[in-house]
């Protein structure tokens, strides 16, 4: 019995489909590469909602699985994720499209097992959007991990923030963080079976342990105490909120060999009055400051973002002042959106602006960024970094990050997988860097 889980959207769903994979190997699946879909047994797919483009993505592949089906009447279509918890989307989903057989909410997944054997044996198909507060799937277990020398490591679930544009605290529910011993039993375990680079994930990492008397830690002393931990490996984090990003996590990123020198710091806009609209709880001079204080200790450190245009309201000067902070901060890279209006979010009932003029800025935006992530790859030109290899690029080149996340390609072959090099930089060419291993 094969299964396949198409996953869409972020980093933590990256790893919910780690956990997936391990509940179906759990009752007798196994994976297999076969790119014709009729064939596996079971096909999850792991959705994301976080724009309209994703949703879409993901309901075309869906729909294209009913002719599948046909051809393969024992093929079991689960939908889980993001998208199946969001507000009308059962109804949608299995009125849409009637060949689906399961659908879990964001705290149902851990029911998997049980609705694919209920199917199997009895025929009952489960269409479940359980909100009612419910473990986290497989915590802390032995997962069936496929990152390669990377492994995820959830700190926290969910999300409190409520920025107004963001359908991610009503599909993942409230933020919950995980206890300083979990996690560092978990990490501990994770190093002694050889992984290289750890990365820790949460929404927003640095209120982890908001109550701290039930983690035992705010975020700076849990990346304390994982940085102590002895090993030759790296600790990456993600995602850091500008408005709780402190001076302690700063200098502890400095302090320690083992915290990878690079911090995602989602600026979303350069404006004040827009990130006021947003509910992001900071203004541009403040955001100014934090890179300031990053910088000032660790002029080394990567710090990337993710920038969105056309949010209600924005103007041609917000958007210019935009321009203008990524001009100022010069970000290694950035990720930029359009924004996608959600339902049930506040945002959703603003009066919204032309797509047009949203795809005008995009436009403007991603030139004006590329340009920036050029510059700041050159200036990495000649000199050495520590990169960890992570795959086989072609043949004869492997390719891996530096600790600021920078991609790097150079010659070398599967032996190297897995290890870290000093790599001198010899090239560049917009985010990618070129280099040789240097002997020492
Ligand atoms: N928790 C992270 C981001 C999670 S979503 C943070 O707060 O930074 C990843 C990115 O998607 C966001 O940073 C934002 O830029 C983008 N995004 C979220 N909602 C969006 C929407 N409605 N339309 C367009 N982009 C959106
Ligand atoms: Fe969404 Fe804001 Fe939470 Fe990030 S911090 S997940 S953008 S609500
Ligand atoms: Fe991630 Fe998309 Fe959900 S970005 S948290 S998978 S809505």
């Amino acid at each position: 019995m094969n299964y396949k889980i198409n996953t869409y959207g972020c980093q933590m769903n990256v790893h919910e489909s780690e956990k997936i994979a391990s509940i179906l190997r759990g009752i007798g699946y196994t994976d297999y590469e076969n790119s014709n879909e009729k064939d596996y047994d079971i096909i999850v797919f792991n959705t994301c909602c976080i724009r309209d483009t994703a949703e879409q993505k993901i309901l075309s592949h869906i729909g294209e699985l009913k002719h599948e089906k046909k051809l393969n009447p024992n093929l079991i279509i689960a939908i889980v994720g993001c998208m199946s918890q969001q507000d009308g989307k059962m109804q949608l989903l299995t009125e849409k499209y009637p060949h689906i057989d399961i659908v879990l909410g964001t705290s149902n997944i851990d029911m998997l097992a049980e609705c694919v054997l209920n199917l199997k044996q009895s025929k009952i198909h489960t269409y479940l959007i359980d909100d009612s507060e419910r473990p986290e799937i497989n915590e802390g277990k032995n997962y069936y991990r496929t990152s390669g020398a990377n492994a995820w490591v959830n700190i926290m679930y969910g999300c409190d923030n409520f920025c107004t544009y963001c359908i991610v605290p009503y599909v993942r529910g409230r933020e919950r963080s995980r206890t300083v011993s979990d996690i560092v039993c978990e990490v501990t375990v994770l190093i002694n079976q050889g992984y290289k680079e750890i990365t820790l994930l949460g929404q927003n990492v640095n209120s982890y342990g908001s109550d701290k008397k039930v983690t035992g830690a705010d975020f700076a002393e849990l990346l304390e105490t994982l940085a102590q931990i002895k090993g030759n490996h790296r600790i990456r984090f993600m995602t850091s909120h500008p408005k709780d990003l402190n001076s302690r996590v700063i200098e502890i990123i400095a302090k320690y060999d083992t915290l990878c020198k690079s911090i995602h710091l989602p600026i979303q806009s350069g404006s004040n009055s827009i990130l006021k609209a947003m509910n992001r709880g900071y203004t541009r001079e403040y955001y100014l400051n934090v890179v300031t204080k990053i910088r000032a200790i660790m002029p080394e450190c990567g710090i990337t973002t993710d920038i969105m245009v056309g949010f209600p309201g924005e103007t041609e000067t917000d958007f210019e002042d935009t321009l203008d902070i990524i001009r100022n901060v010069a970000f290694n890279s950035a990720f930029t959106y359009i924004y996608s209006v959600r339902k049930g979010t506040v945002a959703a009932s603003l009066p919204q602006i032309p797509y047009a003029i949203k795809s005008e800025r995009i436009q403007r935006l991603i030139k004006e960024q590329n340009l920036l992530t050029k510059i700041s790859s050159k200036a990495c030109e000649g000199k050495t970094y520590r990169v960890l290899v992570e795959s086989v690029k072609s043949v004869g080149k492997v390719s891996g990050r530096t600790d600021a996340g920078r991609l790097v390609t150079f010659d070398g072959g599967e032996d190297l997988v897995g290890q870290f090099r000093n790599v001198l930089i010899s090239k560049t060419q917009s985010a990618s860097l070129f280099g040789t291993i240097e002997e020492n």
